[in-house]
């Protein structure tokens, strides 16, 4: 039981419900049951905020350096390039690692974007969003040598108030050279862990969710930031969870005696394409493809570093522990290892920059920097159809193409799509209002009109492109039904379309095991971060939405059982600003004249 010291009285245990099935997978579908919110009764949580146990959102390993990113204006190299080339393949040029560009990447990650004020209270925003703001992800990186890096190899975690890395490891070079020979010269790994207290001290079990939804933004948060120096990343997910454990150090008891412990999410290799092309692809690499495992033994021998620091304690007491949570954990380890690989592409990148074709397109970096959730929509602001086709098109992964030609930022995620889109239109000029529904994979067509209600009409959306799996099924007003299954908010109905993302469930997952449940969130929170930066480059603004009435949501095209459930909703529309809250730049409270 995670305590800090400070505390003296024994925390309540609220234990899950069942007991039955000790099968992980059967496990992790209890969980998922019972964490619904029905129209009676929602997920159980403590009800209320103790504000006496709130969370710091800010972990540090006390005696671990820290050495400072430099904070860089938005007009320094590297520059970002315009939002739209970043889906562009080969179309940025690639930068090579080393401070600045490390700076640039967990900026547009996992940075500080704003100070929010009201009142006596501020608080701060990410680039990434997160489900009541409380941030449960922690980013680490992994450095080998690397020339024109001033930093020594080993494993750093991301502290964002301070934008610096603090050094973890210290691992030797030879060991961290063999491991990483099998990837692009100049590779990095990033890693991901969350913190579960974070979320449950306000949701309660609910919160496990919203941790591998908030996991999933984050994936997607530094895919982008990558796309922006030209450089891949790819999810090394044929690892088992022993060894993300192992090199994230979070395994590591004795570095976080009493405090709340970090769950190893995931690990990322990035790297420049650049790095990727002429004789490396020859030399180094069997076949020109990219490894998506690595070698356990290898990273057991790297873990035998020199660790530094002691996680700091986050909340003094904590009053009431979800065990369901812990055990969600524990059934969805992932204990298998594939020694999957992908090819490269084989292509060279076009790196053709129109000046023209720039003309008023925001750099990425400015729409990364705006990326908000709106807490208000003005019921009035309307898009094209042309605009919600583009913005649909972006999450569409062509799973029909090699993974590593797939478009940003789906070449990241080594699977096949398994969330689609439930739409509910409202204002789409041009779109007559009603439900519709995306196919993010083709071939899954079938089985998603046998999963639901059999009457509904399959239409194409009228004008939508050929190439865009985009269905009309009812026509309708569905504002007041989109606001009422997601926990009676407005932001669902006063849009200009909200959704639900229905993700292929209980087939898939005993399928492939219970290991693949938080995966189902990584790729919603994946989806979601596209659509957060869609709508502001359109001009609008987006909201990810966790709280909704589950089977409700099921109900409206009569899901069969558990064949699809909903995991995400999401609403996009014209933002009303609160202008009682007052906004201050990121790193305000620091002296930039470092
Ligand atoms: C997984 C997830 C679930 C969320 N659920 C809701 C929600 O139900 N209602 C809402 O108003 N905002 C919701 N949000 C938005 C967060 O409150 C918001 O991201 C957070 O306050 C940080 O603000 P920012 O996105 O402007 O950085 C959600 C965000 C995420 C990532």
């Amino acid at each position: 039981m995670t305590r800090c010291e400070m505390s003296t009285e024994k925390p309540i245990r609220a234990t899950a419900a069942e007991s039955a099935s000790t099968n992980p997978i059967d496990r992790v579908i209890r969980y998922h049951v019972q964490t619904k919110h029905h129209f009676n009764r929602y997920a159980r949580s403590l009800g209320f905020l103790d504000w006496t146990t709130q969370p710091d959102p800010f972990r540090r390993f006390e005696g671990a350096r820290l050495i400072r990113l430099p904070l860089l204006q938005t007009d320094e190299e590297p520059l970002s390039p315009p939002y739209d080339k970043i889906y562009e393949s080969g179309s940025v040029p690639s930068q090579p690692v080393n401070s600045r560009t490390l700076s640039r990447f967990f900026e547009f990650a996992l940075a500080l974007s704003a100070w929010k004020k009201a009142g006596d209270s501020e608080w701060a925003l990410r680039t990434n969003p997160s489900s009541g703001n409380l941030h449960p992800t922690e980013g680490y990186v992994i450095l080998s040598q690397l020339a024109g890096l001033v930093l020594n190899p080993g494993l750093y975690h991301y502290a964002p108030k301070e934008h610096g890395l603090e050094l973890r490891a210290e691992f030797s070079v030879d060991e961290i050279t063999r491991l990483m020979a099998l990837f692009p010269p100049s590779a990095i790994l990033f890693g991901l862990t969350s913190v579960h207290w974070r979320e449950a001290w306000k949701y309660g079990e609910r919160a496990f969710r919203y941790c591998n939804h908030d996991a999933g933004h984050a994936i997607g948060a530094a895919r982008v930031a990558a796309a922006t120096l030209g450089w891949n990343m790819v999810l090394l997910d044929g690892i088992d969870q022993n060894t993300v454990a192992l090199l994230l150090g979070t395994d590591r008891r004795n570095d976080f005696v009493d405090v709340e412990p970090e769950h190893p999410d995931c690990l990322c290799v990035l790297w420049p394409s650049e790095s990727a092309r002429g004789r490396w692809q020859g030399a180094n690499v069997r076949d020109g493809r990219i490894p998506l495992f690595l070698d356990p033994a290898m990273v057991k021998n790297l873990s035998n570093a020199v660790w530094h620091g002691k996680a700091n304690c986050l909340s003094r007491e904590h009053g009431v522990h979800w065990d369901i949570i812990d055990d969600t954990a524990e059934a969805s380890w992932k204990v298998n290892v594939e020694e999957r690989s992908e090819r490269l592409p084989l292509t060279s990148p076009s790196l053709q920059q129109s000046e023209e074709e720039d003309d008023g397109v925001a750099p990425a970096g400015q729409i990364i920097r705006q990326r908000r959730s709106a807490v208000a929509f003005d019921g009035k602001t309307s898009i094209t159809a042309a605009t919600f086709f583009r913005m649909l098109q972006r999450v569409v992964p062509h799973a029909e193409r090699p993974l590593m030609e797939r478009p940003m930022p789906w070449d990241v995620w080594p699977y096949d799509p398994a969330i689609h889109l439930l739409l509910f239109v409202h204002r789409v000029e041009g779109l007559t209002p009603g439900l519709y529904f995306l196919v993010r994979d083709p071939k899954k067509l079938v089985f998603l009109q046998q999963s639901m209600n059999e009457e509904l009409n399959w239409v194409p959306a009228p004008g939508s492109p050929a190439a865009l799996p985009l269905y009309w099924l009812l026509e309708g007003d569905a504002r007041k039904l989109a606001a009422q299954v997601s926990c009676h908010q407005d932001i669902a109905g006063d849009s200009t379309f909200s959704l639900g993302m229905l993700a292929e469930f209980d087939g898939l997952l005993r399928d492939r095991g219970a290991w693949w449940y938080p995966r189902l969130f990584w790729e919603s929170g994946l989806l979601g971060q596209v659509l957060y930066l869609e709508a502001e480059a359109a001009g609008v603004r987006a909201t990810g939405i966790g709280c909704f009435f589950d089977d409700p949501v099921h109900e409206i095209v009569a899901v069969k059982g558990l064949n699809l459930q909903s995991l995400y909703h999401f609403t996009i529309g014209g933002p009303v600003d609160d202008i009682r809250l007052t906004t201050l730049p990121a790193y305000s409270h620091m002296n930039k004249n470092r």
